[in-house]
């Protein structure tokens, strides 16, 4: 039996618990469970926006150009962060948000192969992924096409001569399934294929090695683990071998050899810095930068620590205290194969999920009975996930989820 002086004790070996100090805590009762949508703010986030609004726009104006590193900022971000994907600092960048980067980096991707017109991608994976590979392949006139496979294990058998990408989320948004990454990319390298992930629902939650694992590219969300606010911008990786084959599929100004030289004709940016496009969100990148400079302190292994303890904890928690109350983990059971949320389910999800949020606990649900808790490493305790599990105990035995105050779900 898992007690709280359990969770105490470790919250009392947590790597990471002085970081937590460096987040603001919200102004009321709430446990946040939903890092995964909308990450924590850090402390000296808002004055850091501040800072700019001042002294950059207010002031400086045009000047600010020269005198702060607005240009700069989407690599500094990604040297940032770099260690935590397990790439070299100079093969990440923040720009744009992840559709668009997942466009961008899809159609580099298939214009290095161009004899190999198959994108392989899952049916169920997050929509915008979906979306973007069709909508490439309609730009295209069909010179590209999507195979879709419903499960996993469909892999191998999607794989051919033809298939130049492999397009998944390395964790899926509903079950929090977490792909094997190094396997697969062997088996997507032995056809030929390139291997391209989301990791949206992973980085800035569970350490990962891009480069060691044969990734070929990959993207995610800056709003999401890595705690940069709403509307933040997200990041792409390029291998450093795939980095200097073809132009970007947006040629803009900002990816040219030498932005300022307005030269009639386009020449790439060496690097994956050619995959900027115009002028940087300044402003989202300023409080991206509050998250960056934390993470540049957090050793990967304290981060996969501490993640694998959250989840493990609440796993145990569910199964002691709420499987008599209607409630089944249903993300895998093997700590390797979850990402960065839990899923469990509950006939009435969708009302307790409502019914968590009037009992101070912020979760998500998904359709048609699963609810997510996001476990953040950087935002939270032990013990807060010991209270998670006491509200939900409490929403489910009193049976007060059944209100009818309840029954409209919220996004
Ligand atoms: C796996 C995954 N990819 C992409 C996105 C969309 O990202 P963006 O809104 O930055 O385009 C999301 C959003 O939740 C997501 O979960």
């Amino acid at each position: 039996m898992i007690t709280l002086p359990d969770c105490q004790a470790l919250d009392a070996r947590d790597p990471l618990r002085q970081l937590r100090l460096k987040f603001a805590q919200p102004t009321e009762d709430t446990i946040y469970l939903d890092g995964n949508s909308v990450g924590a703010m850090p402390a000296d986030a808002p004055q850091r926006v501040q800072d700019l609004m001042t002294r950059g726009w207010r002031d400086a104006r045009r000047r600010g150009w020269s005198h702060f590193d607005w240009m700069e900022k989407p690599w500094l971000l990604g040297e940032a962060v770099a260690h935590l994907l397990g790439a070299g600092p100079h093969d990440v960048i923040f720009c744009d948000n992840t559709s668009v980067n997942l466009f961008k980096l899809l159609a580099y991707a298939c214009k290095l192969q161009p004899q190999r017109p198959v994108i392989v991608t899952q049916r169920h994976n997050f929509p915008t992924d979906v979306y973007v590979a069709q909508g490439l392949a309609h730009l295209l006139d069909g010179r590209v096409s999507v195979r879709f496979i419903d499960h996993p294990d469909e892999l191998p058998a999607a794989l051919g001569p033809d298939v130049g990408v492999v397009y998944l989320s390395h964790v899926d948004y509903r079950s929090s399934y977490r792909w094997p990454m190094r396997q697969a990319n062997e088996a997507i390298h032995r056809c030929g294929a390139l291997a391209f992930w989301d990791l949206s629902h992973v980085a800035g939650a569970i350490a990962v090695s891009l480069e060691d694992d044969g990734a070929d590219f990959a993207v995610g969300c800056g709003y999401k683990y890595l705690c940069g606010g709403p509307g933040a911008p997200a990041w792409l990786y390029v291998h450093p071998q795939h980095q200097e084959k073809e132009w970007p599929a947006i040629a803009g100004w900002m990816g040219h050899q030498d932005v300022f030289a307005f030269a009639p004709d386009y020449e790439p940016l060496s690097g994956v810095r050619r995959h900027l496009t115009g002028s940087p969100s300044i402003l989202a990148n300023q409080a991206m930068s509050a998250a960056a400079d934390i993470w540049k302190t957090v050793q990967p292994a304290d981060l996969n620590w501490k993640h694998q303890s959250l989840s493990e904890l609440l796993v145990h928690l569910l199964q002691q205290r709420c499987a008599d109350l209607g409630v089944v983990v249903t993300s895998p059971m093997d700590y390797s194969q979850r990402g960065g949320h839990l899923t469990f389910s509950h006939p009435g999800a969708g009302s307790v999920t409502e019914a968590l949020l009037a009992h101070g606990v912020v979760s998500s649900f998904r359709k048609p009975d699963s609810i997510r808790f996001g476990l953040s490493p950087m935002a939270l305790s032990h013990v807060d996930l010991w209270n998670a599990v006491d509200r939900l105990v409490h929403v489910l035995q009193s049976g007060v989820w059944q209100d009818s105050r309840f029954a409209k779900v919220s996004v």
